[in-house]
């Protein structure tokens, strides 16, 4: 399946990279409303830069990966759709909750489809801690704690005012992560109650040409909130940019008979803790699982595996085969009103109840991976003009 991509920004070269490796999808062509980035990141992998209009009366794209800033997402998405099109869509889906209701429709009523990140919830790590709850082996989860804390983006991002202000703050940016993490292993939420505090009134740009510069904060930036599942299972939600340093794992389920550590749902490896009742912690093996090889260091010296762009792959697949796509609309539009819950109980002081809802999407089994995502049938190769 052809495939365009408008925003080449940051995270365009994530998906250049790992469209490349599929046969399902190749990239015919790249947009951008900055002209010269699209005709950088065109250049650099071996694409056609062409304009956003020109991109959407392409008949041979099927599908475009909308890759734009967030407050764009809802106004590219719908001109995607109405051009005939399929779209996936980085996180979050919209900013507002209307604006994706909308796209959802507008996808139903045109029969094309929605796609939205993330994926990281593919990856092999979180397909294990999948199997583990479904095989039963720690029971029914009862309750648990997701934790994601730092000191914030300022250190080291060279603009990073938006993080601090209305439309920014940790649940808005990493909210996604966790949130479709646990819906993946949890099903849907029923409701949320949540507090928040700003940790500091300003805060000082740590580099870049700006160094020194202070951000006056607008948004708060410390949250905590209570998922209740549908379920019933009840998850305690920290999400903070003002910690040091901690001692918590991302997420930890604890259920009737065991306790599941599951690890970051920012990335796609690393292998899950279980304990059976109160016997000794045995890590979980994810190598039959596809997608959790590390490929990338951060900036810290970490190796993790980050192989972001298999979820638009699932989507290609799923739309040649006819079954549902995992990284799904209504499951972004299920995470974007569990986020925005958490943000209007904590300003309101009061319990807010979900009306969406959405089905766990289907696990990936052992051993898939490359039969799942590499099609034998390769697709003729595009003209670069
Ligand atoms: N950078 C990351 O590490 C990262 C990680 C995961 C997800 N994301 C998500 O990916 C998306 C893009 O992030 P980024 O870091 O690449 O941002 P970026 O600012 O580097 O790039 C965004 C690009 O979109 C273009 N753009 C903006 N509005 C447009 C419009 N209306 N039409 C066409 N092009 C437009 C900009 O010119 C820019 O080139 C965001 O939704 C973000 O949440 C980013």
């Amino acid at each position: 399946m052809y495939i365009g991509i408008i925003g080449c920004g940051v995270i365009s070269a994530a998906y250049l990279r790992g469209a490349s490796r599929s046969n399902y999808i190749r990239v015919k062509s790249v947009a951008d409303i900055r002209e010269e980035a699209a005709i950088a990141q065109a250049s650099a992998f071996g694409v056609n830069a062409t304009s956003i209009d020109a991109m959407l009366v392409d008949p041979a794209i099927e599908l475009v990966i909308n890759l734009t800033v967030p407050n764009a997402h809802a106004e590219v998405s719908r001109r995607i759709l109405d051009a005939g099109k399929h779209v996936y869509s980085e996180k979050p889906l919209t900013v507002s909750l209307d604006d994706a209701r909308e796209l959802l429709q507008m996808a139903d009523e045109r029969k094309l489809r929605i796609g939205c990140a993330p994926d990281t919830f593919l990856g092999a790590s979180h397909q294990a801690c999948r199997e583990i709850i479904d095989q039963g082996r720690v029971g029914t989860i009862l309750s648990g704690s997701a934790s994601f804390l730092s000191r914030g983006m300022e250190a080291w991002h060279p603009n990073p005012d938006f993080f601090f202000k209305p439309g920014g703050g940790p649940i808005l940016d990493l909210g996604p992560y966790y949130i479709t993490a646990l819906i993946n292993l949890l099903g849907s939420v029923a409701s949320v109650v949540a507090t928040s505090a700003t940790g500091y009134a300003t805060r000082t740009i740590g580099g870049g040409a700006r160094a020194g510069e202070e951000i006056v904060v607008e948004t708060p930036t410390s949250y905590s909130a209570l998922l209740s599942f549908r379920n019933g299972a009840r998850i305690t939600l920290d999400a903070s940019w003002d910690v040091w340093k901690h001692g918590r794992s991302p997420i930890e389920l604890y259920g009737t008979k065991g306790t599941l550590v599951v690890p970051d749902p920012n990335f796609f490896g690393d292998e899950p803790s279980v304990s059976e009742r109160d016997g000794d912690w045995v890590h979980a093996d994810i190598s039959a699982f596809p997608f959790g090889e590390p490929n990338r260091t951060l900036r810290s010296g970490r190796e993790v595996a980050d192989h972001r762009s298999i979820g638009v792959v699932d989507m290609a697949q799923a739309i040649m085969s006819g079954r549902p796509h995992r990284a799904s609309g209504e499951l972004a539009l299920h995470v974007l009103e569990t986020m925005q819950a958490i943000l209007i109980s904590a300003t309101e002081g009061r319990s807010v109840s979900i009306l969406s809802s959405c089905n766990r999407p289907l696990p990936l089994p052992r051993g898939t991976g490359e039969r799942v995502f590499a099609s034998a049938d390769e697709p003729p190769a595009c003209e670069v003009v």
